[in-house]
C-alpha cells in the first residue's frame, strides 16, 4: 500500500463509525498493530456497543486508522489508576479511556492519528461537554513512538506500573497517561501537595514493587493471569492494553 500512499493522503481520509462487517478487518489490523490478541468479544463489542466511540479513518474505501474509547464515570475507572481525578470531583465526573489507537504503518505520520484523536476530543465536548475531565490510556513503557506522540499533545506520564503486560509470555511495564480537560486535575498527593508515601516528586514509582507482586502470587504468569482475570471480574469489556501473549489469551479466554 505504500506505493499508493501521496503526501495529501490526509486531505482524501473520511472518518465513520466501525460496523459489524468491519470486524475481520479490523481484527487484521489489531493483529498488525498490537502484540497480543484479543477475544472475539472484544471486537463485537467495540463494532456494536454504543458505549463506545469507535472510529476508523477510511482512504479509498479502506480502514487506514481507528481509535476506541469509552467514556464513563469516575467510579469505573482502573483500580490502578483510582488517583486520576482528585477525589473533590463528583461522582458524577467522566473521563475517557483510549483503548486502542492505530493507524496502518504506511499510513503515520499523515496526521490520520491526531486526526483520530481530535475527533475524540470533539465528541467529548460535545456529548459529555465539560462533565468529562481526562482523557487516559495505558502503554508499553517501550511504544516509544505512542509515548511521544501522546507527550506532544500534552499528555502526561501518570503512573508507571511494572509487569502491566505479559507479551509472549514476558511480563512488559505499562504506563498511565493522561490529558486533563475541562478543568480536569489529578488527586493532590499526585501534584505534590501532599506526597504520598512512596511517591517522589519526578517519575512515578511503581504501584506494585516487583518483589512484592512477585511474592504475592506464585509466579509472574499468575501475576499476569491474575491481572487479565481481574480486569474480566471488573467486566472491563476491553483488554487491549492488560493483555497478553496470544498463547496467553487461549488460556484466559477457553
Ligand atoms: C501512535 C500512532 C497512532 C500515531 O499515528 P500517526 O498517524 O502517525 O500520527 P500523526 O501523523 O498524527 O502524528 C505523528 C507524527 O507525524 C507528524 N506528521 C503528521 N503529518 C506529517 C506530515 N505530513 N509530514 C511529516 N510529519 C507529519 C506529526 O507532527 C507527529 O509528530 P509529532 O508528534 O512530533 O508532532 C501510530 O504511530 C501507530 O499506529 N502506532 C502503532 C499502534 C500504537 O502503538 N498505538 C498506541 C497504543 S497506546
Amino acid at each position: 500500500m505504500s506505493d499508493a500512499v501521496p503526501p495529501s493522503a490526509l486531505s482524501e481520509v473520511q472518518l465513520r463509525f466501525l460496523c459489524h462487517d468491519d470486524i475481520e478487518n479490523v481484527k487484521l489490523l489489531c493483529g498488525d498493530w498490537f502484540p497480543i490478541e484479543y477475544p472475539d468479544s472484544w471486537y463485537q463489542d467495540i463494532t456494536s456497543n454504543k458505549k463506545f466511540f469507535s472510529l476508523a479513518a477510511t482512504f479509498r474505501g479502506g480502514i487506514v486508522g481507528m481509535i476506541v474509547a469509552e467514556i464513563k464515570g469516575r467510579t469505573k475507572v482502573h483500580k490502578e489508576d483510582g488517583d486520576i481525578l482528585a477525589s473533590s470531583f463528583p461522582v458524577e465526573t467522566q473521563v475517557a479511556y483510549i483503548l486502542s489507537l492505530g493507524v496502518v504503518k504506511d499510513f503515520r505520520k499523515h496526521g490520520i492519528g491526531s486526526l483520530l484523536l481530535d475527533s475524540l476530543k470533539e465528541h467529548i465536548s460535545t456529548t459529555a461537554q465539560d462533565h468529562c475531565k481526562a482523557i487516559y490510556l495505558h502503554v508499553l513503557t517501550t511504544n516509544t513512538t505512542a509515548i511521544h506522540f501522546y507527550e506532544n499533545r500534552d499528555f502526561r506520564q501518570h503512573h508507571y506500573l511494572p509487569y502491566y503486560y505479559s507479551i509472549r509470555g514476558v511480563l512488559k511495564d505499562g504506563f498511565t497517561y493522561v490529558l486533563y480537560i475541562n478543568g480536569g486535575a489529578p488527586a493532590l498527593d499526585r501534584i505534590g501537595l501532599h506526597p504520598a508515601p512512596g511517591l517522589g516528586a519526578g517519575r512515578p514509582e511503581p504501584l506494585l514493587h516487583p518483589s512484592e507482586a512477585l511474592q504475592a502470587r506464585p509466579g509472574s504468569a499468575a501475576l499476569a493471569a491474575a491481572l487479565v482475570q481481574h480486569r474480566l471480574q471488573d467486566r472491563h469489556p476491553v483488554l487491549q492494553n492488560h493483555v497478553t501473549s496470544k498463547e496467553r489469551t487461549s488460556s484466559v479466554f477457553p
